[in-house]
């Protein structure tokens, strides 16, 4: 079972432009191998969490309170707020707020066994990570810079550093990158790597 962080992102690291818009993102359409990525990753998660503004995207676009039945998720799906949203009927959403780190342990019982999507967005995912929870990022990474906008992990990740993993490419305009979190003091192959190096004279 892991915690993964799966979204997509500009080359420059921002998951939306300044208007919360995914414009940027839908110009590309159906890429060749995305939709089979995307239903091989959400065929093993087995509960997600958002933040409000993600939530209210997904509401608004859907336009999900008129057509509750688009609601896209089987699983259930936490939704971080300190406000009261609009819920969408017949959907399997629960309202939290506050610490990320006693509602992962709830998600974490529902999933029985899968995986954890955090969906977004970056800053929630960060409060995830703050607590050692966090396990793995799987980028889309697009073809465009958008300059400023919503950040995709507002975190500072250096030392260790994330690890890649695996590298894939859907058609010529996705580069799909997945990367593990190491924990602090657990180097694991990375470390390893390192030792081999030869340092120059
Ligand atoms: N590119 C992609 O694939 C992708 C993926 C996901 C999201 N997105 C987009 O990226 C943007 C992300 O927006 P965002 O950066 O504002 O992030 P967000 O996580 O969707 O929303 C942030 C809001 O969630 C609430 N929140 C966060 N942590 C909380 C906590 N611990 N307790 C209670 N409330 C909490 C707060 O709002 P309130 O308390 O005021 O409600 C906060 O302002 C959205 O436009 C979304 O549609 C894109």
């Amino acid at each position: 079972m892991k915690t993964q962080y799966y979204t997509a992102t500009s080359i420059d690291g921002w998951i939306a432009d300044d208007e919360n818009s995914l414009d940027w993102l839908d110009q590309f359409g159906a890429v060749e191998g995305m939709e089979d990525h995307y239903r091989q990753f959400v065929d093993g998660v087995g509960a997600l969490a958002m933040g409000s503004t993600t939530y209210e995207w997904i509401v608004g676009h859907e336009d999900l309170l008129e057509h509750p039945d688009r609601w896209p998720y089987e699983v259930p799906a936490w939704v971080f707020s300190t406000r009261e949203l609009p819920a969408v009927e017949g959907a399997d959403v629960r309202f939290v707020e506050g610490d990320v780190a006693p509602v992962h342990a709830d998600m974490v019982r529902a999933a029985d066994g899968e995986n954890v999507w955090l969906a977004g967005g970056g800053d929630l995912v960060g409060q995830f990570h703050d607590h050692g929870l966090l396990d793995e990022l799987i980028l889309t990474v697009a073809p465009v810079t958008l300059g400023s906008g919503a950040p995709l992990l507002p975190r500072r990740i250096t030392t260790p550093p994330l690890q890649l993993v695996d590298v894939e490419r859907a058609g010529d305009v996705f580069a799909v990158l997945t990367y593990t979190v190491e924990r602090s003091g657990d180097h694991g192959g990375r470390e390893k790597l390192w030792d081999e190096v030869e340092p120059a004279d």
